[in-house]
Formats: structure tokens, C-alpha cells, sequence
């Protein structure tokens, strides 16, 4: 394992303005988000869309890496360049989704377990050649009545512990995503027990599966109340619980939380992110405390784009504003 390469890279991901755009939605996720602007999911649709956010100029200010899925890390652009060269030319970095998505947990009713650890040796050497210098792999944690369960916490956090020691081995950075679901209407206080007690296990089998942590990132959500709750928790509130959180559970070690954004409303990631950081720099944290978001940096440059090569500039005006404020709440420069 070569820890000094890991190690650059994570830092580079967290770059001091700089973030991730997750844009590997699979099939049926890309389908879902196409159907919201009226747009068919083909193969050049899916294409287009995503290489109109690689080529905006300027994104690799606040953009440091993209996470892509299996069929994008094999496109090529419209002019025959592949898209990881695309995203090479611009300075940022590509990276991969490897799991295979979440199933029913036998024996567990509503709670999910992800799959994709058969063959990943050989997909990650594969990912590796293609161009991938990171991987990301996304558990699903609920939160209900009794749940989440200790078996469904140490089922996943098995599997991230497999994937993050196997990344490794390939060389590439592993972004450890325990999401605990907003769904619900739970208070800020059952999503930080249901984060803490995940974390614990996460990082107690990283550490039982030989994961050198300071060549990963973990993606967790923010300490939130439930995203149906009628007194939502502010700012303020949602970035010392966040702070309490993982202080007690992520390892000083670890380079960097890359957050997602989980279907929150955008202004709400960006007041919560801001105020995340706002809060580290009074009291200190031992992590770069930054974003890998999917919805919220891709909401607006998707419906400014609705499918129209003649919307081109406005859909990368768009994404380019939204990775902008991004990177100052990132900061703690927001407002
Ligand atoms: P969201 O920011 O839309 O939650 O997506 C991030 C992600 O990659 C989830 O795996």
C-alpha cells in the first residue's frame, strides 16, 4: 500500500475551498431525476448532462474530485475525449461508486443492507487503469422503532470496512458513506444516537480490517432532525450536534468528512455547512470538514439544463454559482 499517495490524495480532496460533486447516480436514480425535467434516460442524454458539468468553466475552484458510475467512467464526450480526461484536463479528480447498491436485510424488515463485495479485487484494479484515484461506497442506515438494529449496523459497516481495505490495496482512496437517512420524523437527538452508534461500529471494523486511516474520508450526513419533524433544528443547533457527534466517533486520524446532502432543501445544506464550519474554527476540529453532494449541486444546473443543448451556458452558470456557495459555506464564508 502506498500510504503517502492516499494520503495526498484525500488531502487534495479536501482542499481548503474544495469539495466533491457526487454524480453517480445509478440507472434508476438518473431515471428519477431525468423524469423530474421531462427528459428520456439514454445513454447520450446521461452522456451530455454529465459532461456539461465536467466542462464548466471554472468548477475546479471549488470542485476537487467527481465521483462517477461504472457507465460514465467508460464515456466518451461528444467530440470523442474520454470524460476522465475531460475531468483530468480541468485539474479534478475522478472517482468511482463500487458498491452495488442496498437490498432487503433477510430476517431485518425495513432495513437495508448494500451489496457489491463479490469480484471488487478485480473491479478495483480495472477502476484504478481506468483513471479512478477514489471510490466511494454508500450504507444506508434508517432510523424507526427499534431501529437502526446492531445487526444492520454491523452488517454494513462489515461490508465498508471490506471496501475501504480493498480500495486501499488498489490504490485508491476510499470514501466510507454510513447515511443515516433524514426520513422520518425523528428529533436531532435520536439522528446524533443513531449516528454515533454506527460510527462506533464503522470505525471499530476499519480499524479490526487493517484501514489506514488517514488515507480515507468518511461521508455522513449532518446531525439533522427528521426531514418530516414540524420543529426542524437551526443552523446553530445542527452544527454542535454534528460537532459533538463526531468528535466522539470519527477518529483525529481520518483526513476529512466529505457530508452529502441527502434531499435536503439546497439553502438548508449550505446555512448548515457554513455553520459546521463556522463552529470548527471557534472550537477546533481535527478533521477537514467539507462536501460530496449530489442533489444539491446538481437541483439547479438540472433544471436550467432540461435537456436543451441551447441551455448549455445557463445549466453551467447554474452549477457553477451552486459549487461557488458551496465552497464559501464550506469555509465558513457563507451566508
Ligand atoms: P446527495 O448529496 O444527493 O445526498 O448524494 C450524495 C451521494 O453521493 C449519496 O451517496
Amino acid at each position: 500500500m502506498d500510504k503517502q499517495q492516499l494520503v495526498e490524495t484525500a488531502q487534495a480532496l479536501v482542499a481548503n475551498t474544495k469539495g466533491i460533486l457526487a454524480a453517480d447516480e445509478s440507472g434508476g436514480t438518473i431515471k428519477r431525476r431525468f423524469d423530474s425535467i421531462n427528459v428520456e434516460s439514454t445513454e447520450e442524454n446521461r452522456r451530455d448532462y454529465r459532461e456539461m458539468l465536467f466542462r464548466t468553466v471554472g468548477a475546479s475552484e471549488y470542485i476537487s474530485g467527481v465521483i462517477l458510475f461504472d457507465e460514465t467512467i467508460r464515456q466518451n464526450g461528444a467530440d470523442g475525449t474520454p470524460l476522465v480526461k475531460v475531468l483530468e484536463n480541468q485539474g479534478i479528480i475522478p472517482g468511482i461508486k463500487v458498491d452495488k447498491g442496498t437490498q432487503a436485510l433477510p430476517g431485518a424488515p425495513d432495513e437495508l443492507v448494500t451489496e457489491g463485495l463479490d469480484g471488487l479485487r478485480d473491479r478495483l484494479n480495472e477502476y484504478y487503469e481506468l483513471g479512478a484515484r477514489f471510490t466511494k461506497w454508500r450504507a444506508v442506515i434508517s432510523i424507526g422503532d427499534d431501529i437502526p438494529s446492531n445487526y444492520c449496523v454491523a452488517a454494513n459497516a462489515h461490508a465498508l470496512a471490506r471496501f475501504a481495505a480493498l480500495s486501499q490495496e488498489a490504490g485508491l482512496v476510499p470514501i466510507v458513506e454510513p447515511e443515516v437517512l433524514r426520513d422520518g420524523d425523528h428529533s436531532i437527538e435520536d439522528c446524533f444516537e443513531a449516528s454515533e452508534f454506527t460510527l462506533h461500529e464503522v470505525y471499530r471494523q476499519l480499524v479490526e480490517q487493517k484501514v489506514f486511516l488517514e488515507g480515507t474520508l468518511l461521508k455522513p450526513s449532518m446531525i439533522i432532525t427528521g426531514g418530516s419533524a414540524s420543529d426542524r433544528a437551526k443552523p446553530q443547533e445542527v452544527a454542535k450536534q454534528s460537532i459533538d457527534c463526531f468528535k466522539r466517533s470519527v477518529p483525529a486520524a481520518v483526513t476529512g468528512l466529505v457530508f452529502l446532502s441527502g434531499g435536503e432543501a439546497d439553502d438548508s445544506v449550505t446555512s448548515n455547512l457554513n455553520a459546521i464550519n463556522q463552529r470548527a474554527a471557534e472550537e477546533g476540529a481535527p478533521w477537514e470538514l467539507s462536501f460530496s453532494f449530489g442533489r444539491s449541486l446538481q437541483g439547479e444546473p438540472l433544471k436550467a439544463w432540461a435537456g436543451k443543448s441551447e441551455n448549455l451556458e445557463l445549466a453551467t452558470n447554474a452549477f457553477y454559482n451552486r459549487a461557488m456557495l458551496t465552497s464559501a459555506a464550506r469555509q465558513g464564508k457563507g451566508v
